[in-house]
């Protein structure tokens, strides 16, 4: 199965399989998303915020210490958390 990812800012579609994170899909395909802390879930810095295809079941325990509960409603995601399972739309 081959997934979609939107990239809205970059007007951007690439075609990826599931199972990566989408910082690492983002890195493939040398669209930049800050990752201060090296992509292990620390900073924070790598906040996204996902506009089509969210999926709230999966958020890991390091997004949750990181986002507000806020922000989670809203889409936001840690990227390199947040694993691609299928079509999303990103603000990026
Ligand atoms: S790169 Fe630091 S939390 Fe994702």
């Amino acid at each position: 199965m081959i997934v979609k990812i939107h990239f809205k800012k970059s007007n951007k579609t690439i075609e990826v399989f599931p199972g990566n994170t989408l910082l690492s899909v983002a890195r493939d395909h040398h669209i930049f998303i800050p990752s201060p802390c090296g992509g292990n879930a620390r900073c924070g810095g790598c906040r996204i915020r996902v506009l089509q295809g969210k999926d709230l079941e999966d958020i890991s325990a390091e997004e949750y210490l990181k986002l507000s509960d806020e922000q989670i409603e809203k889409g936001f995601r840690l990227a390199c958390s947040y694993v691609i399972k299928e079509d999303i739309e990103v603000d990026i």
